[in-house]
């Protein structure tokens, strides 16, 4: 089969079913039958695929725990919440790629047997809920989803359903929460969704992008799937770059690529040329970086081991002469509004780090009030029901770190 499904290459506008299938799509899912569900997530093993929506979960593994679940029915979540600031790859790929997402979600529905997927997308995504909405309709009139699907017996059911645009309503059980009705409230796990989910029963949840790549990884190949990217980290990652760079945008690159070559040849360098102070590789709940670390490669192990993380692949530039402790200040404000309020671990964790920063800004910075940043974190530290308690400690720790001059008093 020829015809490029991935890497993605240059998207220009929304792809319609005929240019989809034109090169390969809904391949695997015509021929359903042939293939068992083993088929499918032993395939998806062997890729090394991990999910993209931040936590780097290996997605075979979370497809091959909903499959073996006893209880009945099973039921499979698209996530597109999306509300990280300066992440646009889920919406850029619905807008565009809305028949490579239902392929790769039929295809992780009937691997994980389930009879219902729900595509839950923020509800700002105005241009990517139509894409979504045509897409289903011309999927469904061409058979690949509804009843006996391909002749395979097998049956799915399609249902969107608006996300509220609040951080917190991305966590995967405040999305099941969101579903089934309720409040964006994260659930105390264990249980985890695949096997306690939607209603009670075990559901696959997965990021946009990570489904975007189940079906070309079932059409191609686990070895052709591993030919981009390094052995913990296969594949390609989408990576938004925002405002401060000459060429803002979203950018598929095969994970192991050079921080250096996301940030100078594809964003451009920083606007006018100016020089780079500090780099937040995974969003606001990422350890900054330096400019010295530009030959870093982008990966999960590779940024861990330099303190930092590869999160949604959101990458924030400072520029020399910006302040690291307003940087600090945005995202801590960021998480003490976001925080629902229900762990009382974490809204006192985040309000506090908001305090200690502002005095630190009003010029009272001292080596026991930095010490307190970390006490803080540390006493918090996994004592919330989700992990909104452990994202600002990264970057407030490596600021700290990296930047104590600005801890310093006036
Ligand atoms: C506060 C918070 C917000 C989150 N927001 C999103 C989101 O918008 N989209 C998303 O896919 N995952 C989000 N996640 C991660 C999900 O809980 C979950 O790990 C993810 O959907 C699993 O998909 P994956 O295995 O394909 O990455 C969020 C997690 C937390 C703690």
């Amino acid at each position: 089969m020829e015809g490029i499904l991935f890497p993605r290459g240059v998207v220009e506008g929304l792809e319609g079913l005929d240019a989809y299938r034109s090169r390969g799509g809904y391949d695997a899912v015509s021929r359903l039958g042939e293939f068992s569900p083993q088929d499918i997530i032993a395939t998806v093993e062997a890729s090394g695929l991990r999910g993209r929506g931040g936590a780097g979960f290996p997605t075979g593994r979370k497809l091959a725990l909903t499959l073996e679940c006893p209880e009945t029915p099973h039921y499979v979540v698209m996530n597109g919440g999306e509300d990280e600031p300066g992440s646009h790859k889920d919406r850029v790929l619905m807008e565009n790629l809305p028949h490579l997402l239902l392929d790769g979600i039929i295809l992780a529905a009937y691997a994980v047997q389930a009879e219902k997927a729900y595509l839950y997308i923020n509800h700002n995504y105005e241009a990517a809920t139509g894409a979504v909405e045509t897409a289903l309709r011309e999927a469904r009139e061409a058979g690949y989803w509804g009843e006996d699907i391909a002749g395979s017996g097998f049956s799915l059911e399609l249902v969107m359903v608006a996300a509220p645009s609040n951080y917190v309503a991305g966590e995967d059980t405040a999305a099941l929460e969101v579903i089934e009705g309720k409040e964006p409230l994260p659930r105390q796990k264990p249980p985890f969704p695949v096997t306690e989910g939607l209603f009670g029963k075990p559901s696959l949840v997965n990021n946009v992008e990570t489904l975007a790549n189940i079906a070309p990884i079932v059409a191609r190949g686990a070895e052709w799937f591993r030919s981009f990217g390094t052995a913990e980290s296969p594949g390609t990652m989408i990576f938004s770059l925002g405002d401060e760079m000459e060429r803002p945008g979203v950018y598929e690159l095969p994970l192991g690529t050079p921080l250096r070559h996301l940030l100078e040849e594809c964003g451009g360098g920083l606007k006018g040329g100016k020089p780079i102070k500090a780099i937040l590789p995974g969003g606001p709940s990422s350890g900054f970086l330096l400019p010295d670390n530009l030959d870093l490669p982008l990966d999960h192990d590779a940024l861990r081991e330099a303190g930092s993380s590869i999160g949604c692949g959101v990458v924030k530039v400072l520029t020399e002469g910006d302040s690291v402790l307003d940087e600090l200040m945005r995202i801590a404000d960021f998480f003490a509004k976001e925080s629902c309020g229900q762990c009382p671990a974490c809204r006192m964790e985040t309000n506090m780090l908001v305090a200690l920063l502002k005095k630190v800004q009003q010029g009272e910075g001292n080596d026991a009030l930095t010490e307190q940043f970390g006490k803080v974190i540390a006493f918090n530290k996994g004592k919330g029901f989700c992990s909104l308690i452990n994202m600002p400690g990264p970057p407030i720790e490596s600021a700290v770190r990296l930047f104590p001059e600005e801890f310093r008093g006036a």
